[in-house]
């Protein structure tokens, strides 16, 4: 059965696969007046309204609204259980995130929240915040874990996604986060010992997890212990990435791209003579926006890493400390205002690119043959997406060729 979608304002979408890298990620494919027709959940046509000859057995008025894919948000931490509200009343008056976390608080608080629930009550509290993103227009989206620590936890985080996967239409792709870690040598060496012996390869046994994700910075992994997790992690089958130069440069961003990482996120405190060597390699440079805003810190060098010929890709971070931004579309507009992206370049960071990070090569664009994962926005100009701030500018959210219920 053909379904028609008309009076399409704009079709806006990156072209091609991706990943787009320095000036190839501003450029966009804009179809004025346009219809799309979709088959069993892709897309079978796409061109100027005039020229569609074909019969469709649905056509739906898209009342000269825009189109553009669904967007991907590759980096979130959707579950966790508590909250952060006193770590931001502390820095509100003054301490900084890492001395909260130094000092046992942040991320090891959450952790202490999270670790004893049941895998259900971890989805029922993750449930309404993949709607948020999925409404604020992500239709694929990153979940990890690495708030439950100790590796029965960790694989109930799993476990959770997996859930969450038969409650929502989204395509959530699941990451084992390795966190954060002991301060103690000795401890920190045994819990590195059970991630690698027992964690990861009930990971890659049970099929929980398309990633291994982990935390270099000085109050957690070190490159050293990294190198061996990750390793660990690509000789059972993961693909890995990494949350790195967040505070400190101690040498994640230079180990990702040696071991081929699909993405290296965070980049707040990479420096200058780090762009060439991201934008030779094939790693995409994942930026969080959101972060910066939340945590005062500087920005990521979006705008420096394009000119370089990087591949950039824009997530929303989405977690209870660093990043509590429940929308995919604002994390795109953020990276438009704080790291000096085009709108162009913003949009194919949020789709094609972000796909790539994840490893999909079937997501993010409008295409003959592509998944007809797209959004109808609230206006004819595409561009009041990444301008609009505080309300939402996705009207429907379509996912295989369905519009999801409001
Ligand atoms: O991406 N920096 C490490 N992990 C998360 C924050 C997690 C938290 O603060 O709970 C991040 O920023
Ligand atoms: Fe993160």
């Amino acid at each position: 059965m053909t379904k028609l979608l008309r009076n399409i304002s704009q079709l806006v979408t990156p072209e091609g696969p991706g990943p787009k890298r320095g000036a190839a990620m501003g450029h966009l494919r804009i179809v004025k007046n346009a219809a799309v027709a979709i088959d069993a959940g892709k897309i079978s046509w796409i061109g100027p309204e005039h020229e569609w000859t074909g019969n469709a057995e649905e056509t739906i008025d898209i009342g000269n609204r825009a189109l553009i894919p669904g967007l991907v948000d590759p980096h979130t931490h959707a579950i966790w259980a508590g909250d952060r509200l006193a770590d931001f009343e502390a820095r509100s008056a003054g301490a900084t995130y890492e001395q909260i976390l130094a000092a046992g608080g942040g991320i090891w608080h959450t952790i202490r929240e999270t670790a004893g629930a049941t895998s259900e009550q971890m989805a029922a509290l993750a449930l309404p915040r993949i709607y948020a993103l999925l409404r604020s227009g992500a239709t694929t989206i990153e979940v990890k874990s690495g708030y439950g620590y100790t590796p029965a936890s960790e694989l109930r985080m799993l476990e959770a996604i997996q859930l969450l996967q038969t409650q929502t239409h989204a395509h959530l792709i699941p990451t084992l986060l390795i966190h954060i870690c002991p301060k103690d040598a000795v401890e920190r060496h045994e819990y590195r010992e059970t991630v690698c012996r027992d964690l990861i390869p009930e990971t890659s046994r049970r099929g929980l997890a398309t990633a291994v994700d982990i935390f270099v910075e000085h109050h957690s992994w070190s490159a050293k212990d990294a190198r061996i997790i990750l390793t660990c992690a690509q000789s059972h089958g993961f693909k890995i990435k990494l949350h790195t130069e967040q505070f400190q440069r101690i040498g994640g961003v230079e180990l990702g791209i040696e071991l081929k990482a699909l993405s290296i996120d965070h980049l707040e405190a990479c420096t200058p003579d780090q762009y060439q060597s991201i934008a030779a390699s094939n790693t995409i440079a994942t930026i969080l926006p959101g972060v910066s805003l939340h945590l005062g810190l500087p920005t990521a060098p979006g705008r420096a890493l394009i000119d370089a010929g990087a591949a950039v890709a824009i997530g929303t971070d989405l977690n209870p400390g660093s990043s509590p931004l429940f929308s995919t579309a604002a994390a795109l507009g953020l990276a438009v205002r704080l790291t000096g992206l085009t709108a162009a370049e913003a949009l194919t960071a949020s789709t094609v690119n972000a796909a790539a990070a994840l490893g999909l090569a079937n997501s993010g664009r409008l295409e003959v043959g592509q998944p007809a994962d797209m959004l109808v926005l609230e206006t004819p100009d595409w561009r009041d997406l990444p301008y609009t701030l505080g309300q939402n500018m996705v009207s429907e959210v379509w996912i295989a060729g369905q519009r999801q219920p409001a």
